[in-house]
């Protein structure tokens, strides 16, 4: 811990002096009311959590598709959402950064200004992007990043896509540091039948928080020029339940105030780096009704374990005694590390006007009822969506080790991701008429690792994980169904789940196997890549390539295109 403090010190002098912070307040449906502050006193501004009251939903109901505008402002400011100071990157001075509550079929149109003295660049993470891929925000896949000073305004539509998700800054390792949100799509069609009803709609982000700037963490981790071991960096100082936390022994916590005997829809969001999170609110039973944008059939727990950037909607009834109720949030990190926090909290109550906190002590669980945590092998989706048979098939091994010098490498297939400056993959596809890689898996310059398909396939992947440590694997673009997985190397089996769940991220698990399944008609680049912060930077990503012929005429915003020209 001390040679985190070290490199925090290094960071700290970096922290630009804010001049302007336009915080746009706000964020309406009929367009945009902007209020702009601009602060004297630089020295007192800092990172503000929301208040709970603006991670309550259910504002859109019957509402007909629109369009909807948001202004995003990214700067760095200090925060302490555990009560320690560090520095922040973050979206309109807030963190978690603003929540886009929409519906399936509204078209969304995001302005984001880059106050930052790096690039940045926003992903919407898990939606399709069909026609847009331009516009799905990977630094170096689908644009170059935002240069400082600049706006890049994202316009797409969420077409059919409805769930529970988040955008983040997808240049480097940034939304560790604070550039993240939740971003909620209502759906337009009715819920199948018998499927649950709930009275509200509350979004609930889990984050591991970092103490040090996660660029210092990245040098050391890659280099191992630091004495700390990349196990010790991967570990998260602590975490936060909508932007709040406790470090230390410090006793702020993130507070709901419910209605008794209703029925509330928590939307779960990973929005961290690399810890797995055990969530549980006590004496209140959880019933699992989404995974990653997919509806399930209702599955009642004691606990969920979400992987970085899982998602799960889960409904509670506040039918206990009146009172405050703990919100839990576990860590589960890389390795253990003494002064880290791993016991998270929030707080739910009702029916009380007490401010009380519910009582210490740990989490007295489900006692007697049989009731268990969630098995992700028991999710089941809610209306079956039948794959069809696959057409084409990839075995993709990957692995993450130590470089002789004591840093970090990660390899997909033996290619070790680098970004690719001044250039993305999108305008070497345009560039080269769609013939930037063959069809099939190829390895491009700058450690480009492709699998193109220029036709419409189904195609299946084989994740082969050589190394120890479990995966959160993410696939932009799509919401591929997960045929399998399991320990050890695949035996080749047939893979026929009767009713297989989709999602858009999935555990590969440690020296095991996964394999997803996805159609090759949405036009572009896509990364698949491990969503530990950590795990990406250090090359743990590669791209699918679909119909390129299309992809080459895209009309790419010139604004896009010249923010390449401006590296
Ligand atoms: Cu949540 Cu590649 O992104």
């Amino acid at each position: 811990m001390a040679a985190y403090a070290l490199t925090r010190l290094r960071y700290v002098s970096l922290v630009l002096p804010i001049l302007v912070i336009a915080m746009i307040f706000g964020l309406g449906v009929e367009g945009v009311h902007a209020i702009e502050i601009l602060p004297r006193d630089t020295s007192s501004v800092s990172v503000k959590a929301p208040p709970s009251s603006s991670f309550f939903l259910n504002g859109l109901k019957g509402q007909r598709p629109t369009t909807r505008h948001y202004n995003f402002v990214v700067s760095e400011i200090p925060g302490a959402p555990d009560g320690f100071s560090k520095p922040m990157l973050v979206v309109n001075g807030q963190w978690p950064g603003p929540t886009i509550e929409a519906n399936q079929g509204d078209r969304l149109v995001i302005k984001v200004t880059n106050h930052l003295s790096n690039r940045t660049s926003i992903h919407w993470h898990g939606l399709f992007q069909n026609g847009t891929n331009y516009y799905d925000g990977t630094a170096a896949v689908s644009e170059c990043g935002i240069p400082p000073g600049q706006s890049l305004t994202y316009d797409f539509e969420t077409a059919i896509f409805s769930g529970s998700t988040w955008w983040h800054s997808h240049f480097d390792t940034q939304y560790t540091d604070g550039i993240s949100g939740a971003l909620i799509v209502h759906p337009s069609d009715p819920a199948p039948k018998g499927f649950p009803t709930w009275d509200e709609e509350l979004v609930v982000e889990l984050s591991d928080v970092y103490h040090t700037f996660s660029a210092a963490i990245v040098e050391q981790y890659l280099t191992g020029t630091g004495p700390v071991q990349p196990l010790v960096l991967e570990t998260p100082d602590s975490g936060a339940i909508n932007g709040v936390g406790q470090y230390n022994g410090s006793t702020d916590y993130f507070d709901f105030e419910l209605q008794p005997h209703k029925t509330y829809r928590l939307r779960l969001i990973h929005t961290g780096s690399a810890a797995q999170i055990r969530f549980s609110v006590d004496h209140h039973p959880l019933t699992l009704i989404e995974a990653d944008g997919t509806l399930l059939e209702p599955y009642t727990v004691s606990g969920v374990t979400l992987l970085v950037a899982q998602r799960y909607s889960a409904l509670i009834t506040t039918n206990q005694t009146a009172g405050p109720y703990w919100m839990r949030m576990e860590l589960i990190s890389p390795s253990n590390v003494t002064g880290t926090t791993t016991d998270v909290r929030g707080v739910i109550r009702y029916g009380t006007k007490s401010k009380s906190l519910p009582p210490a002590g740990p989490d007295p669980g489900f006692p007697g009822t049989g009731l268990a945590d969630m098995d992700t092998t028991k999710l089941t989706p809610a209306v079956p969506d039948i794959p069809p048979d696959r057409s084409r098939f990839y075995s993709v091994p990957f692995n993450i080790g130590g470089t002789p010098s004591g840093g970090t490498i990660a390899t997909m297939n033996n290619v070790s991701w680098v970004p690719l400056v001044g250039t993305n993959t999108l305008l070497e596809i345009q560039q080269t008429n769609g013939n930037y890689a063959p069809e099939g898996p190829s390895t491009e310059l700058g450690n480009q690792f492709i699998i193109t398909e220029d036709t419409i396939q189904t195609i299946d992947l084989l994740l082969l994980n050589t190394g120890f440590g479990e995966h959160p694997f993410h696939l932009h673009g799509h919401r591929p169904w997960i045929l399998g997985f399991g320990n050890g190397t695949f035996d080749g089996h047939d893979l026929n789940p009767p009713n297989p769940l989709k999602r858009d991220t999935f555990a590969v698990p440690s020296q095991g196997w996964l394999m997803l399944r996805y159609i090759s008609d949405n036009p572009g680049p896509w990364t698949l890549h491990c969503h530990i912060a950590w795990h990406m930077a250090a090359g743990l990503l590669m791209q699918v390539n679909s119909l390129p012929s299309v992809s080459s005429k895209f009309h790419i915003p010139s604004d896009i295109v010249n923010q390449c020209k401006s590296y």
